[in-house]
């Protein structure tokens, strides 16, 4: 089935308002978003501009509702307008939203997290995933006083210059920039290469080492489909990190209060030596971390010699939203009865599509999901297959008349919150599995 690029109604649903606002957002922002993805590039039809959300639904300003399996890109794992949520944020704002001084609410939440984190003593919040990882680095090259990085072709780390960087030609490269006004000199001390493989590891550690600063990685990689790496690459990771001096830096804006309380440090049970924090840990509000030992961390000013600062960082309202939201995740069983409600969900599908020999497979982890046009175990970039993509194209149109939201992109993982109740589950499913024969008729 092929469909045109721009369907803005079709079997009695209509994205005509959507569409309206979208045009008058072209004149205003590049490309109508604030950010690429949003513009629904790579499926079909205008954006859908949200208005309002409850619990796992979205409502669109054509009053469309749908069950949301984006949830704000992963922050929302209490869904939307979580009731202590909301009421923390308003009981914050009425004081005043930011001081640019310290406040009682930012030190709760810092000493929440510290205290119930094993692999962090120290941190510091920040005002975005990017500004947290951009941060961090800086603090591994200050404290190592080395400038090299390495990373993973197929992680990403947000719009920080010297990780938005690709793999050259070659198991072990410098990496190309993957952005235009990204000078040279900047990605050429950005070392790629592919995820999962042992072979480029030794070769970077063995003809590097001395020169890198810090490894960056996202233990749970789910920013180009869901990467799931063996736990023995990530452990050997640590190990040649330890013995050359090389700080790990565990990006975990996705994974972090994601996987588990602990994300995924404590789900493979490695000790980074930095970690970074975005979404979850801001309840919804505009909140990245980054923490760990506290020799590292006191090298931050104003203790130590390495510069970072922020006028809206730790402001009291997003700080009132990120206690709210780990109070609740702090509370017994809350990742148990969320992964069971994962496991329910793709076991549904899958078997769905299995039953039908469907080439499409849904690998999970935690509360995260990804559908992977392929029955093969993706474990890095390059095994997926950009014609996929046409098929999730397909996908992503019939979920959107029949009331199921997905992000606009199926490199992009799904997340399911604590407020999908199992009824929602078997709803979305039902017309997961309906939109999956639309696909493979
Ligand atoms: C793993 C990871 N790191 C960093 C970022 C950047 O975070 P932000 O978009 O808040 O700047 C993202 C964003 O999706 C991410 O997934």
């Amino acid at each position: 089935m092929n469909l045109p690029d721009q369907i803005i109604a079709q079997d009695g649903y209509s994205r005509q308002e959507s569409a309206f606002l979208f045009e008058q957002a072209k004149k205003f922002f590049p490309g109508g978003v604030n950010s690429p993805v949003r513009a629904f590039k790579s499926v079909v039809g205008p954006p859908i501009f949200v208005k309002k959300g409850i619990g796992c639904r979205i409502i669109d300003e054509d009053d469309n509702r749908y069950i949301d399996f984006c949830g704000s890109w992963g922050p929302l794992i209490l869904g939307h307008c979580h009731p202590s949520v909301t009421q923390s944020i308003m009981d914050a704002v009425q004081l005043g939203p930011t001081f640019g001084t310290p406040t009682r609410y930012g030190l709760e939440l810092g000493k929440f997290v510290t205290e119930h984190n094993p692999y962090i003593d120290m941190m510091r919040f920040v005002s975005s995933g990017t500004e947290a990882v951009m941060s961090a680095v800086r603090l591994a090259r200050g404290y190592t006083n080395k400038s090299k990085i390495l990373k993973f072709e197929g992680c990403y780390h947000g719009h920080v210059d010297s990780l938005l960087v690709k793999a050259g030609s070659g198991l072990v490269t410098f990496g190309e920039s993957s952005s235009a006004g990204i000078p040279e000199s900047l990605s050429a001390q950005t070392i790629v290469i592919p995820l999962n493989n042992f072979e480029a590891l030794e070769e970077v550690f063995s003809k590097y080492a001395q020169e890198l600063a810090c490894t960056i990685i996202e233990p749970v990689p789910a920013n180009n489909g869901l990467l799931l790496q063996n736990s023995e690459f990530l452990h050997r990771i640590r190990d040649l990190c330890t013995e050359h001096g090389v700080l790990l830096i565990f990006d975990e804006v996705i994974s972090g209060y994601r996987v588990g309380y602990h994300g995924a440090a404590g789900y493979y049970n490695i000790h980074p030596d930095l970690i970074t924090y975005g979404k979850i840990i801001g309840g919804g509000m505009p909140v990245g971390a980054y923490g760990g030992k506290k020799e590292i961390m006191n090298m931050i000013s104003p203790e130590g010699p390495v510069y970072q600062a922020g006028t809206l960082s730790g402001n009291p309202v997003a700080m009132a939203a990120g206690l709210a939201t780990l109070k609740e995740l702090a509370k017994p069983g809350f990742y148990e009865e969320l992964s069971d409600k994962t496991s329910y969900f793709v076991k549904n599908i899958a078997d769905y599509a299995s039953e039908r020999s469907y080439e499409f497979s849904i690998p999970s982890i935690g509360s995260i999901f990804w559908v992977n046009f392929s029955l093969d175990k993706i474990q890095s970039a390059d095994q997926i297959d950009p014609n996929s993509m046409e098929k999730f194209k397909i996908l992503h149109f019939e979920m959107l008349k029949n009331g199921v939201y997905f992000g606009p992109s199926g490199y992009e993982v799904g997340f399911i919150s604590s407020a999908h109740s199992y009824d929602d589950l078997d709803k979305a499913i039902d017309i997961i599995c309906k939109c999956l024969d639309k696909v493979f008729c």
